[in-house]
């Protein structure tokens, strides 16, 4: 059996706040007293260095833990255009290579107790020939968390991932709202938790407003550290 050993973040969209969850949900798990890693496995839009292109989501990651791991395992694919990767690897005439990913996810989960693994996009963005974050999602066989706009909108996005997710035997393991921007109040920002607990049979895990100011999340980011360590020891991800 796939002991799931670490938590997927994907989102309704680019730009949604996965790196912001995902930041936040490692810093607060390692402050649990977990030996955390993090991944960006694949990444588009990386700045040029002398060691080839870097993702600032995959520093950002690693900043929010002080990962010691090296960069070529926290991000083992990386390209320079801001396009979905394959789209990027086709201008580059070059293929995402599934495989180095997978060794560098293995190294990693052997390494560490537990990953906070951030997806790229949202779940049908192709990133090789014929393959979707999703099936990198199944490849890695790691429960997920849905990062969804708290506006308007947000039901159709977040209930077509979720049941895109679990037709293909992902464990959603719940969403996390987030506002990336000052949100008006109104009936659906309102309304929009309840029904996407109750149409999507999945819970919202956490509700982020928008405050730039980090210290602003900590308790909501101890909070849903949580929930998600008791959710992923109860799917044995710790024995
Ligand atoms: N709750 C919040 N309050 C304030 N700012 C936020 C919040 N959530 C996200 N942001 C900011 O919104 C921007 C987009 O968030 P983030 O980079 O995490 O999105 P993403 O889904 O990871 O994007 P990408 O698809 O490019 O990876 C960032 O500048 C981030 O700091
Ligand atoms: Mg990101």
């Amino acid at each position: 059996m796939n002991r799931a050993r670490g938590i997927f973040v994907t989102g309704t969209d680019t730009e949604v706040g996965k790196t912001f969850l995902a930041a936040g949900l490692a810093k607060a798990l390692k402050e649990l007293g977990l030996d955390i890693g993090v991944m960006k496995p694949v990444a588009s839009g990386g700045r040029r260095t002398e060691n080839g292109f870097v993702s600032d989501d995959a520093l950002a990651l690693a900043g929010a833990i002080g990962a010691p791991d090296d960069l070529a395992l926290v991000n083992p694919v990386c390209f320079e255009a801001p396009l979905a990767p394959m789209v990027a690897a086709r201008l580059e005439g070059v293929r995402v290579d599934l495989g180095t990913v997978w060794q560098a996810y293995e190294t990693l989960a052997a390494r560490r107790e537990f990953l906070v693994v951030e997806g790229i996009g949202g779940l049908l963005v192709p990133l090789d020939e014929g393959a979707t974050v999703l099936d990198l999602i199944v490849m890695l066989g790691l429960p997920v968390l849905v990062v969804t706009r708290p506006t308007l909108g947000t039901i159709n996005h977040t209930l077509l991932t979720v049941q895109h997710a679990r037709e293909h035997g992902v464990d959603v393991m719940g969403l996390v709202i987030n506002a990336v921007g000052p949100v008006e109040p109104s009936k659906a920002v309102e309304t929009n938790p309840a029904v996407l607990e109750e149409w999507g049979r999945v819970p919202v895990l956490a509700n982020f407003r928008y405050a730039p100011d980090p210290g602003a999340h900590t308790e909501t980011f101890a909070a849903l550290a949580k929930l998600v360590d008791t959710r992923c020891r109860a799917r044995g991800a710790f024995s």
